[in-house]
């Protein structure tokens, strides 16, 4: 190797090494950021604004597909009347069809606190409580069924009216109150709905119902399993319930459920003496929210617009005279 050739080596090499010194120089020079070095990529303030304007797209899609829940009424509210009411759909007017004056002017759901008095509510309650302690489910649902007589009693159905004690605990004053209830009843749906009062007939089941939480030993033990109810039984075409006691205070949980499209949730809290009337039809999926605890208490009485499932009211002496 020649001597000028050396010569430029080393001067190459020296630049190389005082480079590499101001390099190290600069890097310590620069305020290191606390959580490391800030990550850079082309674009950044594209995508970070893209990404901003998903996020707010995302929000309000979630917030438009949230399922929603609608108060119907509240245990603390005192109703004259509350409604909801749309079109029937076109599988509930099909069956209507065979009854053409009975066909309600809207589908839909009433709520009312000004139909039933406390006194009768009161009478209702004791037929209720005094019934069912002759039986009683071994799940969390009991019925006492006055027209036939079916009384839940563990895994099984009893008749209330062979029992002994059925004619000590039931007296035709109280009978009687049951009657008229049942008629205030019969017409505020006829009217509610537009239809004529003769044109719809009392229909079975109509029963009393006690719920608690106790779990289910039967499928009849299940009333929080959504519903409909003409499906359970097809010739309901107008349900009714009237609460014989208070959500929140005689009992929690137990809310009646109305089960909309878009995952919209109507509620009603049961209030002694409210009634709630509904067309029986597939407008009207329902459930009852399980009972976390105490007892909830109601009646439900059903109407059909087919006079050949119509039933006659209680007759107290038949009854118990003729179990
Ligand atoms: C609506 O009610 C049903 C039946 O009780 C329940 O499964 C569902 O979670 C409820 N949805 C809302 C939004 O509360
Ligand atoms: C069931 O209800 C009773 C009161 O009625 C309460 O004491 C009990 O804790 C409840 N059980 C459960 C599992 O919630």
């Amino acid at each position: 190797m020649s001597q000028e050739k050396k010569k430029i080596r080393q001067r190459h090499e020296k630049r190389e090494t005082e480079e590499k010194i101001s390099e190290k120089n600069e890097q310590t020079d620069r305020v290191e950021p606390k959580y490391g070095p800030i990550p850079r990529f082309p674009y950044q303030k594209v995508w970070s604004r893209s990404i901003l304007i998903l996020g707010v797209l995302l929000i309000v899609w979630y917030n438009s597909t949230q399922s929603k829940e609608v108060s119907l009424a509240r245990q603390r509210e005192v109703l004259l009347s509350r409604t909801q009411n749309f079109d029937c759909p076109q599988d509930y007017k099909e069956d209507l069809d065979k009854f053409p004056e009975c066909v309600p002017e809207k589908c839909g759901r009433i709520v009312t606190d000004k139909l039933v008095s406390t006194s009768e509510t009161d009478v209702l309650l004791k037929i209720a409580v005094n019934g069912m302690n002759l039986g009683g489910s071994a799940g969390g649902a009991s019925i006492l069924d006055l027209h036939s007589g079916a009384l839940s009693k563990g895994a099984h159905f009893i008749n209330i009216f062979s029992l002994e004690e059925a004619s000590r605990i039931f007296n035709p004053p109280d009978f009687a109150i049951y009657k008229v209830v049942k008629t205030k009843i019969h017409h505020a749906i006829a009217h509610h709905f537009g239809v004529d009062v003769g044109k719809i007939y009392l229909t079975k089941p109509t029963f009393f119902s006690r719920m608690t939480n106790v779990s289910a030993k039967t499928i009849h033990d299940e009333y929080w399993l959504p519903h409909v109810d003409r499906v359970s039984y097809e010739h309901f075409h107008y349900t009714s319930l009237l609460y014989l006691n208070d959500y929140e205070r005689d009992f929690q949980g137990g809310r009646f459920i109305f089960i909309d499209k878009n995952n919209v949730n109507s509620t009603v809290e049961p209030r002694k003496g409210r009634l709630l009337m509904f067309t029986s039809g597939s407008e009207n999926l329902h459930a009852v929210e399980r009972v976390t605890s105490g007892t909830r208490y109601a009646l439900t009485v059903a109407f059909t617009c087919n006079s050949e499932a119509a039933i006659s009211d209680p007759t107290f002496g038949k009854s118990v005279k003729n179990p």
